[in-house]
């Protein structure tokens, strides 16, 4: 993953944008991230708070080929990667909220909005957009609950460190996924 990478000044979302060069055939594992969303979209049709600079906004174009029953398992191993990601990065203890929501103490610091297009049984492609509180001050959206990273700990944190982090985990959750090894993947889990 990881390997093709468009990088935007400002884009509406980083899904949206995703999902247009899968349809026009960007390769699995491309990563798209911006420095700012003007129509970042969040689940349930709110919107994200997506201010310029101080956040991850990122969408990865999946095309697994995987068993479809083992879909679910995309959404899990993009929690733990970010999870991972950030513990290692910030030292803090963050938790999962099931299926993919990473919370800190009772506030979430990260959102996901996993789309997935479906060709019969098959998921032709998935875009798995991650929004992730690092250095906001303040919050404006109608998101419950928000924290960043600088809230909690009054620290400002490199952006791109963070990023590679999560990157560098999905590749091995996804080696994993394409092993069939979801036992592993289901106990790291739910640990
Ligand atoms: C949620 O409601 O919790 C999901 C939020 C997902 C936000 C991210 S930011 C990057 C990607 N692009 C979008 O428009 N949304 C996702």
């Amino acid at each position: 993953v990881g390997e093709e990478i468009y990088y935007f000044d400002s884009t509406d979302s980083t899904n949206t944008r995703a999902k247009r060069l899968a349809e026009d055939g960007s390769v699995h594992g491309t990563l798209v991230v911006a420095d700012e969303q003007t129509g970042g979209r969040g689940r349930r049709g709110r919107a994200w708070d997506s201010k310029k600079g101080v956040s991850i906004y990122m969408s990865l174009v999946l095309k697994p080929e995987i068993d479809p029953n083992n879909a679910s398992m995309l959404t899990l191993i993009t929690a733990m990667a970010v999870a991972g990601g950030i513990e290692k990065t910030t030292g803090l203890e963050c938790k999962i909220k099931w299926p993919n929501d990473i919370y800190w103490k009772d506030k979430k610091i990260c959102g996901m909005l996993i789309e997935n297009d479906l060709m019969g049984r098959n998921i032709s492609q998935s875009i798995a957009g991650v929004g992730i509180n690092i250095n906001q001050e303040v919050f404006h959206s109608s998101a419950p609950n928000p924290v960043s990273l600088f809230q909690i700990t009054g620290k400002q944190y490199d952006i791109f460190n963070i990023l590679e982090h999560i990157m560098l985990r999905i590749q091995i959750y996804y080696d994993l996924l394409q092993k069939n090894n979801t036992a592993l993947i289901t106990a790291q889990y739910e640990r």
